[in-house]
């Protein structure tokens, strides 16, 4: 497998251009380049240099504290606020400058200048605290791609709030769950939105949410759709156009949070498969995204960027929000489907956008090359320079390609390794300093300190495969509440540290191969998550929500792969008697839709005896996602019912 990956085109001769980054002061100010750089530095003063993209109101008098160990508090003492600085810091200089521009479905267009988003963040924030939002409440945002996303997020932020983004996909039964978690304070959701040539009511999905909940919440709705769709505000429900008119002149100082306070939740899936809430805090998480939006991107005031994820998972975050207005950048925002009105869209956006930075998944440009050529071809691309990839390994033709259609052999492809707990990008190339090896994510950024190791904890040499770990800790890193420390602990520390000898190491869940250079190959996880159209989801998520189907007993939920795309396969095992499949197999499809969302809806159901299990009763996922992905089944030594292998595979290739 790591051969196959490694099989990919040579780079020789091919120039890779290095694009000068310019940084930030102290105060906000260009000065000579900050550079937040590592390398050069002992750690951990080498992210005072990070620290210093940032604007503080207060100064910090300790880097880390490591008191408390492996709950590292970075900036003690220091004091910052997230809107200020994406925003306010920004004023003097550029406030004419386009903070974001927005791309609707049905070929609207708007454009929001820093100025326009501190107007409109901070009648928002004016209204939340109307509504009884304080410093510390949680506010849950349910929107799709619009600008009034990220503007309430930063409507949170300015005022000390947390933000508890939920992607706008996710349904009713999901949602209610991910506002509960956090004990939301206020919810904003909106009407709905198109989806292609039909209206998603938003409003009714966030309504039965709503109704599920014991608390009333306050909520404010965005307009989408339009005066054509006229819609019902509930009691303790308010108009979006409405408060940002009645707040709009609204002064609401940032206020200054600790460095070590939360800035915002959100949820992802570990090996228990159930969503978990995951925290960041203030000042390391923004240091950590000011950091590598700078070494990474080299982000720039004025450059475009345009990463397609959605705002409601990490990356969206990081890099469609915080990393890109820290850096005084213009983000683009595309609201819909990549396909619609037709396939020629993303060219478009990218043709007509000037973007320079393009950032996006493997699943994505395995699409694109579905689509073929013909597309890119027909647009103006001159504008890229840079080209990002996150969230599951590229394989060699989809890098290709990647390369040579989008980047014209002249972008260098940046393959970022992150994950939600840790914040921002920690291992990829510098383009222009670090060669390009394609398939690999690149040597750890300096200050990062990767190590491979087996199952004991040894570390292991070049070339051999093993857990991915992180032995020291980093601003951005999770940064969980008192609350949640404890599963926290036994989730990502404790499997490879030795707390008697006070040495704690961080499991990323991932299996990695580290070459003699130190870059890094990944293998994939090594736990029951799967990747859905890049969005991690806990299988046991999944499985709750298909054995609610009367007549199904087990289930199992695996990443099917058919034509570039990631879908989500079940195996099911029915109890006695079950006659009726295809009444059954819709259940389960609806369940799925139902309980996790429409994103999710299996693209096969297939029955079976039973699921593959090892003697200690768990199932084994791997063998059933070669199974699905026509890999030849491993060695299945481990198995309590090694007969069901040839059963599932001849039952697979019926389908
Ligand atoms: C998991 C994190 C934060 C990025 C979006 C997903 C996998 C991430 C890569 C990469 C191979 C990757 C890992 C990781 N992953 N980037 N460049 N190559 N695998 O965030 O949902 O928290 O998932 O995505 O398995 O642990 P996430």
């Amino acid at each position: 497998m790591i051969e196959e990956r490694l099989a990919y085109p040579s780079l020789e001769n091919r120039t890779v251009r290095r694009r000068t980054p310019q940084a930030f002061g102290r105060d906000g100010t260009t000065t000579e380049p900050a550079n937040g750089n590592c390398s050069d530095r002992e750690w951990p003063a080498c992210w005072d240099a990070a620290a210093s993209l940032l604007k503080w109101s207060e100064p910090y008098d300790r880097i880390v504290d490591e008191e408390n160990a492996p709950f590292y508090r970075w900036f003690v003492g220091g004091r910052l606020n997230a809107a200020e600085n994406c925003i306010d810091r920004h004023l003097e200089e550029r406030k004419n400058q386009v903070a974001l521009r927005w791309e609707g479905k049905r070929g609207e267009r708007r454009t929001y200048t820093y100025y326009d988003l501190y107007h409109e963040v901070s009648a928002v924030a004016a209204a939340l605290r109307e509504f009884g939002v304080e410093e510390d409440d949680v506010v849950t945002i349910y929107l799709p791609k619009l600008p009034e996303l990220p503007i309430t997020m930063l409507a949170c932020a300015r005022i000390g709030a947390l933000h508890n983004v939920v992607f706008g996909g996710f349904a009713p039964n999901a949602l209610a769950e991910r506002i509960q978690r956090v004990d939301s304070r206020a919810l904003v959701t909106c009407d709905g939105s198109f989806r292609e040539e039909t209206v998603i009511d938003q409003k009714r999905k966030a309504d039965t949410a709503l109704a599920s909940i014991e608390e009333s919440l306050p909520t404010i709705i965005v307009d989408r759709l339009g005066a054509s769709h006229g819609i019902h505000l509930g009691e303790d429900q308010y108009d979006y156009d409405d408060l940002v008119e009645t707040y709009a002149d609204a002064n609401v100082p940032p206020v200054p949070r600790e460095a070590t306070d939360p800035l915002f939740h959100i949820h992802t899936s570990g090996t228990t498969g159930e969503p978990q809430r995951m925290t960041h805090a203030t000042g390391g998480y923004l240091t950590g995204v000011a950091w590598t939006a700078q070494t990474v991107f080299e982000l720039t005031p004025g450059t475009t960027i345009w990463c397609t994820a959605d705002v409601g998972w990490i990356t969206g975050h990081s890099y469609v929000v915080y990393g890109p207005l820290l850096s005084g950048a213009t983000v683009v925002l595309a609201e819909g489907s990549l396909r619609y009105p037709d396939r020629h869209r993303p060219w478009e956006v990218i043709e007509q956008n000037g973007v320079e930075i393009f950032y996006t998944t493997p699943g994505v440009i395995r699409t694109f090359i579905k689509w073929g050529e013909s597309f890119p071809t027909a647009h103006d691309l001159s504008s890229l320079q840079l080209l990002g990839t996150v969230g599951e390994p590229i394989g060699p033709d989809t890098w290709e390609w990647y390369y040579t259609h989008v980047g014209g052999e002249r972008c260098p492809i940046v393959n970022t390794w992150w994950q939600t707990e840790t914040g921002c990008i920690l291992i990829s190339v510098r383009p222009g300093i670090d060669e390009l090896k394609p398939g690999s994510v690149g040597p750890p950024l300096s200050g990062i300190d990767i190590q491979i190791v087996d199952e004991d904890g040894r570390e292991l040499p070049p070339g051999e495969p093993g857990y991915l770990t992180i032995n020291r800790p980093w601003p951005s890193m999770l940064a969980p509440l008192e609350g949640d420390q404890y599963w926290v602990l036994a989730e990502y520390w404790q499997a490879f540290s030795d707390p008697r000898a006070d040495s704690w190491r961080y499991f990323t869940g991932d299996r990695a191969i580290v070459d003699d250079d130190g870059y890094v190959t990944i293998i994939g996880r090594d736990d029951d998550v799967i990747t859905i159209g890049n969005r991690r989801i806990g299988t046991a998520e999944l499985e709750a929500a298909i054995t609610t189907v009367g007549g199904v007993t087990e289930a199992a939920a695996i990443a099917e792969r058919t034509a570039g795309e990631t879908g989500t396969c079940v195996f099911a095992t029915l109890a006695q008697g079950q006659q009726n499949r295809t009444t059954i197999r819709d259940a389960v499809a609806d369940a799925v839709a139902e309980h996790v969302g429409e994103f999710a809806r299996p693209k096969s159901i297939i029955f079976t005896p039973e699921l593959p299990e090892t003697y200690s009763g768990k199932t084994m996922y791997q063998l059933l996602e070669r199974i699905v992905n026509d890999r030849p089944p491993t060695d299945s030594d481990t198995l309590r019912n090694p007969e069901i292998v040839g059963e599932l595979t001849t039952i697979w290739n019926q389908k």
